[in-house]
């Protein structure tokens, strides 16, 4: 099977870099939001499956650029179904806990349970979700959450960064999930593509925690003791998004189809941090 990654740079693609040869693309290489291009490089590159890594990840910057994160999350994905259909292929995409949120749940959430975002971000990943199911493309859906790795932004690096900084921090305790560890989701794709069933799957790391627990974690794993990190409440952050109150994901699914045996989520943290610790 000939395999392109879209949005090879991004933490998904360059954690799949590390692990797999297949074909990589980032933005400047093929610009998912367009259709030719799309198409050209699936005829080119004779690909019969595409594993899409690329998106409008910013949450809080796609409340002010709603077109923007509906360009890439969901008109561009419609691109990637349309050109594997075109020929049978099977499109592999990852979607979000954040197409949830608006109903408050307090159970880990199955994939039968219906979409009900919050905010644009989410909002734009169903609607790239919706795109694939219309299209009738061969599809695996795999909905992640909190996902950070040794690349790029995200939490893990920017806590590490402030908890060496500051002698106090505040941090919501009122948000609950799972992080998700980037080279656990791409040890799991390519799993899942040894023999590919179709469907939407939701995989996150295994445990629960709140954002506040998550830093409490980074930086005790880091040294971090000086740093006086406090649980404060999502109101007092200045926000122009809603975030999910619970968005953890449940799993049985995934680990049932496809034999996966997954990782604790503070497991996996310790090990992210030591590669970070070591750079
Ligand atoms: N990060 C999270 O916490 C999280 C949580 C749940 C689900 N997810 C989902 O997991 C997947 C991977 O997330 P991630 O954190 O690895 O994302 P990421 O680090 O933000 O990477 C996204 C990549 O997409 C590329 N891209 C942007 N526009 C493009 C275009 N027009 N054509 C091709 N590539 C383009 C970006 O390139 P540039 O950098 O050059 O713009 C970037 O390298 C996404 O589907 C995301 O929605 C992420």
């Amino acid at each position: 099977m000939k395999v392109l990654v879209t949005g090879a740079n991004g933490q998904l693609g360059m954690s799949l870099r590390r692990i797999a040869s297949f074909l990589f693309t980032d933005v400047e290489e093929l610009d998912i939001t367009d259709l030719a291009a799309v198409r050209n490089m699936v005829a080119r590159e004779q690909v019969d499956c595409i594993v899409n890594c690329a998106a409008y990840t910013n949450v809080d910057a796609a409340e002010d650029n709603p077109a923007l994160a509906e360009l890439l999350n969901a008109r561009a994905v419609e691109n990637l179904a349309v050109a594997m259909k075109e020929v049978d292929g099977l499109l592999v995409h990852i979607s979000t806990d954040y197409v949830f949120g608006a109903e408050v749940l307090n159970t880990p959430i199955p994939e039968t349970q219906h979409p009900a975002p919050l905010a644009v971000y989410g909002r734009t990943k169903w609607q790239g979700e919706e795109a694939i199911l219309r299209s009738g493309v061969r599809h695996i859906i795999l909905r992640t959450a909190w996902l950070y790795s040794e690349y790029g932004k995200n939490f893990v690096k920017t806590m590490l960064r402030l908890t060496a900084e500051k002698p106090s921090l505040k941090v919501v305790c009122d948000q609950v999930g799972t992080p998700t560890y980037a080279g656990d989701l791409a040890a799991a794709i390519l799993r899942i593509l040894e023999n590919p069933r179709e469907g939407i799957y939701h995989y996150t790391n295994e445990g629960v925690c709140s954002w506040f627990d998550f830093a409490k974690a980074i930086a005790s794993l880091a040294g971090n003791d000086a740093c006086d990190i406090q649980p404060c409440r999502s109101h007092e952050f200045p926000s122009n998004v809603h975030r999910p109150a619970y968005s953890v994901l449940d799993k049985s699914l995934v680990k049932a189809t496809f034999g996966l045996q997954i990782p604790y989520w503070l497991d996996s943290l310790r090990l992210c941090v030591a590669q970070l610790k070591d750079q």
